[in-house]
C-alpha cells in the first residue's frame, strides 16, 4: 500500500479527532488485565503510552496485532515453554531443525504455486539449518541434482525447470551451491554465460533488471552484485549489453548513484527511484553498497545517514519489539532480517574498522526487543517460525526470522584482512563475534551461528566459493 493510503474510518461520523480517552479499551490495552511473567520489563508488556486518537483501519489492525502479541510477550500463552530468567521462552531448536529437514522433502500438489521458487525453497532450508549448526554439505548431491536442470545455457537459473532465468532464483541457487560447497557444486555454475546474461540485465541508469524484459529494482542490483562478487565475474560489460551501448563502462557503473536515488524523503530506501521506502529494499540496497565498497566510505558518499538511521529506528515497535517493513505497517518476523540485517552494516559504517575485536557495549537497535519478539511471538508449536502470532509458519519466515535472531546475537565487523585478491575485497573482510550486549536475554543454548552480513550464508561458504572462483581461468 503506498504511503498515505491509510483507509480512514470514523465510526461515529462526527468528530474525527476524538480524544484518546474515548477509544474503547480492549483487553490487550489494559495493562492490569493479566500479569506478565517475572523478569520482563514493562516496556515489553504494556501498550504504548501515546496512541493515535484517530480510528482508522490501520489503527484497528495495529491494535488487533498488539492484542494477539501481548500474551506471548508477557510469557503467559499456553503454547510457550522452557522460560529463562528473563521470561523468554527457549528456541525450540530440535523442532525447527526437523521442520527444515521436512522442507527439503516432497511437497503436496497445493504447493504448485511455489514451482517458480524452487531454488528459494532450497536456500531457506539450508540457510536455516546452517544457522542452527547443522552440516549442509550432506545435501550436496541432492542440491546439485535439483538445481542443474534450472540453469539455462544462455546464463542464470530459472525458478524451476524450463523457466526464464531470474536474478532472484539465480541468487538463491548460487547461495545454496555455496552452502553445500565443493568442486562439483561450484563448477555447476556456468560463469561465462552468467556474466554475459548479467551484462544484458545491466541498465543505462546503473541498475539491473531482474530478468530479460523484466522490472528493474534494487533486488536486481543486490542479487547481481552478490553473483558477480561471489563468482568473481569480470566487471567489463559483455558485448551486446544495452548499457555498454549506452556508454557505461562496467557492471558497477552508475550503481551507487542509482541506489542513492532510491533513498526517499522518509530516509528509508525504496525498490526503485520514486517508490515507497521498504525494509526489504533497504537491506538489498545497503548490502549491495557494502559489496561495492566499505560501508564507512560508500554509505557516507551515497546515503543520508541520519535520515536512514531515523527511518530504520522507526521500524522497531514497542511493546512488540519486532520490526515492520514500512511506515504505518505491522511487525512481521521476516523484517528481523530485512531491517535487522541493516543494523550491522550501519553500525559498521559508523564504527569503521574497530581497533579491537571486542563488540561495542551498545547497539543502535534494541537487540533485547527483537529477541523477545522472535522467541516469544514467532515460534510455531510444531517447529518453524512465523510472521506473527496467528499466522502459519513457512520456510521463508523460518529462515529470515532466524537470520534476524542471529544478527541480534552476533556482532559483525570489518577487518584489515580479506581473502579476495582483486575486486570487492571489503566484502570478504567481515568477521563475526558473539554479541556481549548486557541486554542479551536469550539462553546460552539458544545462540545461532553467525552469517555473512552481506550474503546471508556462513562466512566460510562465501569465502570458499570466492576462492574457488578466483582460481578459475580468466575468460575475458
Ligand atoms: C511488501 O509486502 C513487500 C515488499 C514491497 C518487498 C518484498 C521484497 C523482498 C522480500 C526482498 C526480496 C529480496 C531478494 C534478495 C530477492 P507486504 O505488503 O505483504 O508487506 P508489508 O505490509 O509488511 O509491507
Ligand atoms: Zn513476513
Amino acid at each position: 500500500m503506498p504511503l498515505g493510503k491509510r483507509k480512514v474510518r470514523f465510526p461515529h461520523a462526527q468528530k474525527p479527532n476524538r480524544p484518546t480517552s474515548s477509544i474503547p479499551m480492549t483487553s490487550a490495552m489494559n495493562p492490569s488485565d493479566s500479569k506478565a511473567r517475572p523478569g520482563i520489563p514493562a516496556l515489553f508488556t504494556q501498550p504504548p503510552p501515546i496512541r493515535d486518537p484517530l480510528i482508522t483501519e490501520t489503527i484497528d489492525l495495529q491494535n488487533a496485532t498488539l492484542e494477539k502479541c501481548l500474551p506471548f510477550l508477557k510469557g503467559i500463552h499456553s503454547t510457550q515453554k522452557d522460560f529463562n530468567d528473563h521470561g523468554v521462552p527457549a528456541l525450540q531448536r530440535d523442532l525447527h531443525i526437523s521442520y527444515l529437514y521436512d522442507a527439503l522433502e516432497d511437497y503436496p500438489e497445493g504447493f504448485v504455486a511455489m514451482d517458480a521458487s524452487r531454488p528459494w525453497i532450497v536456500y531457506w532450508a539450508l540457510a536455516g539449518l546452517a544457522m542452527m549448526g547443522e552440516e549442509t554439505t550432506r545435501f550436496r548431491e541432492r542440491v546439485i541434482t535439483t538445481l542443474r536442470p534450472m540453469q539455462n545455457p544462455t546464463g542464470g537459473f530459472g525458478g524451476g525447470h524450463g523457466q526464464t532465468s531470474h536474478l532472484a532464483g539465480s541468487y538463491a541457487a548460487v547461495l545454496s551451491l555455496a552452502m553445500v560447497g565443493g568442486e562439483e557444486a561450484f563448477g555447476l555454475v556456468d560463469r561465462h554465460a552468467m556474466w554475459q546474461w548479467i551484462g544484458r540485465l545491466k541498465q543505462p541508469d546503473g541498475g539491473f533488471r531482474v530478468c530479460e524484459g523484466g522490472e528493474e529494482d534494487v533486488r536486481g542490483a543486490y542479487c547481481a552484485m552478490t553473483l558477480i562478487s561471489l563468482l568473481d565475474l569480470p566487471l567489463t560489460l559483455a558485448p551486446g549489453s544495452q548499457a555498454r551501448e549506452a556508454g557505461l563502462e562496467s557492471l558497477t557503473s552508475g550503481l551507487p548513484e542509482y541506489l542513492s536515488r532510491c533513498q526517499t524523503f522518509e530516509g528509508g530506501i525504496s525498490g526503485s527511484p520514486g517508490s515507497e521506502a521498504h525494509g526489504a529494499y533497504a537491506f538489498c540496497a545497503l548490502a549491495c553498497l557494502s559489496i561495492l565498497g566499505p560501508p564507512e566510505e560508500i554509505f557516507n558518499r551515497h546515503m543520508d545517514i541520519p535520515m536512514l538511521v531515523s527511518w530504520l529506528s522507526a521500524r522497531q515497535s514497542a511493546p512488540e519489539g519486532g520490526l515492520s517493513g514500512r511506515t504505518n505497517k505491522l511487525v512481521d518476523g521476516c523484517y528481523s532480517h530485512w531491517v535487522g540485517g541493516c543494523w550491522p552494516l550501519l553500525e559498521s559504517s559508523l564504527e569503521g574498522k574497530p581497533d579491537s575485536t571486542e563488540p561495542p557495549a551498545n547497539s543502535l537497535f534494541s537487540r533485547e526487543g527483537l529477541t523477545r519478539y522472535i522467541l516469544g511471538c514467532c515460534q510455531g508449536n510444531d517447529g518453524g517460525l512465523r510472521d506473527k502470532p496467528g499466522k502459519h509458519v513457512d520456510s521463508y519466515h523460518t529462515c529470515y526470522v532466524m537470520a534476524g535472531l542471529s544478527a541480534a546475537q552476533n556482532h559483525h565487523y570489518r577487518t584489515d584482512s580479506s581473502i579476495a585478491s582483486n575486486n570487492f575485497s571489503s566484502s570478504f573482510s567481515w568477521k563475526s563475534s558473539p554479541s556481549r550486549d548486557p541486554a542479551n536475554v536469550f539462553s546460552r543454548g539458544d545462540r545461532l551461528e553467525p552469517m555473512h552480513p552481506l550474503y546471508v550464508i556462513p562466512h566460510r561458504a562465501a569465502e570458499q566459493m570466492r576462492l574457488w572462483s578466483e582460481a578459475q581461468p580468466l575468460f575475458v
